[in-house]
């Protein structure tokens, strides 16, 4: 089973913190619908696989009307095997969902919303630079939890002005709606950001780690009390909602994006789509997807497998390392392990390393101790 991206690269402002690819100019925004599918139709013969997931991410999806949509989704029912119940997930800004809409995106076959809140705070919203304001978080989940039972929420901690009573609001507040799945993610300044020149011109504080840990301790402590399963470092759900759609991102599966930056992984090689809405016309009109392609050596795919398992609650599987790399590999992947096992940061449980409780905030850190050099 595989999966579908199909990256949306309109935003109506851009968010101070944000460098995916994006533009706020919507004037060939119909000509990007067609280039899309196009593309899927060029690249109909990348995967073997049935579709299990179609995630329409960006950028800004809802942008688009549900009956745009409605035609990529139908394109792609007609040029890939999809699945009967294929988990199809719809990123939606809050400023951008009506109860017409939310009626639309159900009849269309979406069957997950992606609601990108953020915060519920005022002045985290504005400085932020966000579309919407806290009214509008607020009541965007009030009409969205009428239609759909399958939602998720992104939230942001760690930022300049967010106490830890605000942070620990913000996610009783989701909780309260009852929403199944929750990610949450700690600010990262990105290059060539806004956030990134405000901070060097001394016009917002820097990122403080340590008030960052204390929100990520205060995220899983409210979280595990309300009987969310803690399944991957930034991603937090009910029973029997999890993202199958980044499930299979960190199971190694199969997936093609489609759009400008989309990625797409085979099992043998990772590739991604020009970063240019303008470029990526021009070659989708000649009929070429224009992308970069990196073929992944034994190294790297094992790398990956210790980032990207680390990161979730069942951990690195030994058995997996042992059939799918060697037997040797594994023995120095737990003789690295040795000196993280005494510090208490990784714990070996039924052939499978993992992150003890503590470690989780350290994630990334710990994954470059394991990997390969
Ligand atoms: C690329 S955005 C797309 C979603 C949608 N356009 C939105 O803004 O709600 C996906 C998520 O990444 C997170 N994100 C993006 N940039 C980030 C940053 N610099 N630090 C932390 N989280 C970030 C946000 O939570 C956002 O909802
Ligand atoms: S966070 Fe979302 S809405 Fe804001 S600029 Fe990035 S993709 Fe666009």
């Amino acid at each position: 089973m595989a999966g579908i991206y199909i990256h949306i690269p309109f935003c109506k402002q851009a968010c101070h913190y944000c460098n995916f690819h994006f533009s706020t100019l919507h004037n060939n925004m119909p000509e990007m619908l067609d280039a899309i599918i196009k593309e899927a139709s060029l690249q109909k013969n990348y995967l073997q696989e049935a579709i299990e997931t179609i995630y329409l991410g960006g950028g800004t999806p809802s942008i688009y009307k549900p009956s745009d949509i409605e035609k990529i989704i139908t394109h792609l029912h007609q040029t890939f095997t999809v699945i009967p119940n294929v988990e199809i997930t719809l990123e939606a800004n809050p400023d951008d969902i009506t109860e017409e809409k939310l009626q639309q995106w159900k009849n269309i076959g979406i069957n997950r919303l992606s609601i990108g809140i953020q915060s519920f705070v005022e002045e985290d919203l504005k400085w932020m630079n966000r579309a919407h304001n806290s009214f509008q978080a607020l009541h965007c989940l009030q009409i969205a939890t009428k239609y759909f039972n399958n939602i998720t929420v992104d939230l942001i901690y760690g930022t300049p002005y967010l106490t830890n009573e605000q942070w620990k609001k913000n996610i009783d507040t989701v909780v309260q709606f009852n929403i199944p799945h929750i990610s949450c993610y700690a600010l990262t300044v990105e290059p060539k950001t806004v956030l990134h020149t405000l901070i060097q011109k001394n016009k917002l504080p820097n990122i403080d780690i340590e008030k960052q840990a204390q929100h990520f301790e205060i995220l899983t402590n409210t979280l595990a009390k309300a009987h969310y399963e803690h399944y991957e470092i930034s991603n937090f759900a009910t029973s029997g909602f999890r993202s199958k759609h980044n499930s299979s991102y960190w199971q190694g599966k199969h997936y093609l994006g489609f759009g400008p930056s989309a990625h797409s992984f085979n099992g043998i090689s990772r590739q991604w789509n020009i970063s240019n809405n303008a470029l990526y016309f021009k070659s989708i009109a000649q009929n070429k997807v224009l992308y970069e392609i990196e073929i992944l050596t034994t190294k790297q795919q094992l790398n990956e497998y210790i980032m990207t398992a680390l990161r979730t609650i069942e951990g690195i599987s030994l058995q997996h390392v042992k059939e799918n790399f060697s037997e040797e590999e594994k023995e120095k992947l737990l003789s690295r392990s040795k000196k993280l096992i005494t510090q208490q940061l990784l714990s070996i449980e039924n052939n499978f390393l993992k992150l003890t409780p503590q470690a989780k905030f350290l994630a990334d850190g710990i994954a470059a101790d394991l990997f390969v050099d």
